[in-house]
């Protein structure tokens, strides 16, 4: 990715080429043009860009010290235009589902962009991961850290208002890093939940399925889906449910009793006694020895086994297959915007929205 500068030139010639009118509108806003950027800390590295604020690449070592990239990518930044996987993106205005792409705030009704059957997805066809965003601040040394910057206008796939969004992804210690993301609404109440969307594959990207992955996930409770996965608005115990991840276990084990795979939110413990920043899962690979703790601070995770993967092929032609990655997707509650039960997620001008990940990584010898 960060190849050479003929290579960087395509890959402008190709995005420009592709996103035609949309191009020309990131364009006329300035600042925001095609970069990559490479975080690094030792034998730990990530590299992120400035198209939908995407992660690219996460390298650690296994075991026995061989550095592998364990998020899954596209080879050229042409393929990332008008992706439907969401490969590393940083998703909004509003991630996830909203049902029938539309909702009333103060009786006023709004109607989204629908990508999604009758829904909205991850804010429609052109949502946060698929515009440029400009660099607000980049420090390098021994804690590394880029913080992207993007202003959404008003009517932006039909939601109502500007707002300014901000995302920091920076080097916090040894083999760990956070993502700290915030928006801030100008004129008008709108709703906001942004999530970071990346496919992660312990044993690498491209080398087999995440479904013999041990996965911890620390919530009692999800929120089932009906039809075109839209939460019902009920919330119950995964106690006695291939849902329940509260010990570590498999997603493969109980996968086949789960209608298209695994694609839920989990009510994170915690959130509702007010608990900021905690553990919310914990993802380990036997073969490998690569651990990876998350801690947040959101009420939801979207667990999400990588169900519609079907053999796109990836960085360095690695092929995807079905279960190739999974992605934890920390978050409000998808279609909150309809479910008075649900946490809040409209924000009006003068408040802030924050959501804060922090991913530690060890090894298990
Ligand atoms: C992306 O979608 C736009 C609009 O639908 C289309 O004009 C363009 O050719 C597409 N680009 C690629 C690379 O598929
Ligand atoms: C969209 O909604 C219409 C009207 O309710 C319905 O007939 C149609 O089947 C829906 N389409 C999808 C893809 O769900
Ligand atoms: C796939 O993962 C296994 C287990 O860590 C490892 O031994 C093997 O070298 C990996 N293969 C590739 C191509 O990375």
């Amino acid at each position: 990715m960060a190849g050479g500068k003929g290579a960087l030139l395509l890959c402008i010639a190709i995005v420009l080429l592709a996103i035609g009118n949309g191009g020309a509108e990131a364009r006329k806003q300035g600042k925001q043009s095609l970069g990559f950027y490479e975080l690094r800390r030792g034998e730990f590295s990530m590299v992120v860009t400035s198209w939908g604020a995407t992660i690219l690449a996460v390298r650690i070592p296994d075991k026995n010290g061989h550095i592998g990239d364990v998020v899954l990518g596209y080879k050229d930044i042409g393929s990332y235009v008008n992706d439907t996987t969401y490969f590393g993106a940083l998703v909004g205005r509003v991630a996830n589902r909203i049902a029938g792409g539309r909702f009333t705030i103060r009786d006023r009704p709004y109607h989204t962009f629908r990508n999604d059957g009758n829904n909205t997805l991850h804010g429609g066809h052109r949502g946060f991961n698929q515009v440029f965003w400009s660099v607000r601040e980049r420090v390098t040394g021994e804690f590394p850290h880029i913080t992207f910057s993007y202003r959404s206008y008003d009517g932006e796939q039909g939601f109502p208002g500007a707002l300014d969004v901000l995302v920091t992804y920076k080097i916090d210690g040894d083999f760990s890093y956070s993502v700290t993301m915030y928006a801030r609404p100008l004129d008008k109440p709108t709703p906001v939940n942004l999530a970071q969307h990346t496919y992660w594959n312990l044993r690498g990207h491209g080398n087999g399925t995440v479904l013999g992955h041990a996965v911890q996930i620390f919530a009692s409770a999800v929120t089932p889906v009906g039809g075109g996965l839209i939460p019902s608005g009920a919330v119950t115990p995964v106690a006695g449910t291939p849902f329940d991840f509260r010990a570590p276990a498999a997603p493969g084990a109980r996968i086949a009793e789960v209608e298209g795979g695994y694609d839920i939110n989990f009510v994170l413990d915690g959130a509702a006694d007010g608990q900021g920043v905690r553990k919310v899962a914990v993802v380990s690979e036997p073969d490998s020895g690569r651990v990876m703790e998350l801690w947040g601070d959101q009420p939801g995770l979207q667990f999400y086994t990588g169900n519609f993967l079907k053999g796109d092929v990836g960085k360095g032609g690695a092929v995807y297959a079905k279960h190739g990655g999974m992605c934890l997707e920390t978050q409000d509650y998808p279609d909150a915007v309809h479910e008075p039960g649900f946490p809040r997620e409209v924000y009006r001008p003068g408040q802030e929205y924050k959501h804060y990940m922090l991913y530690k990584f060890s090894l298990k010898k």
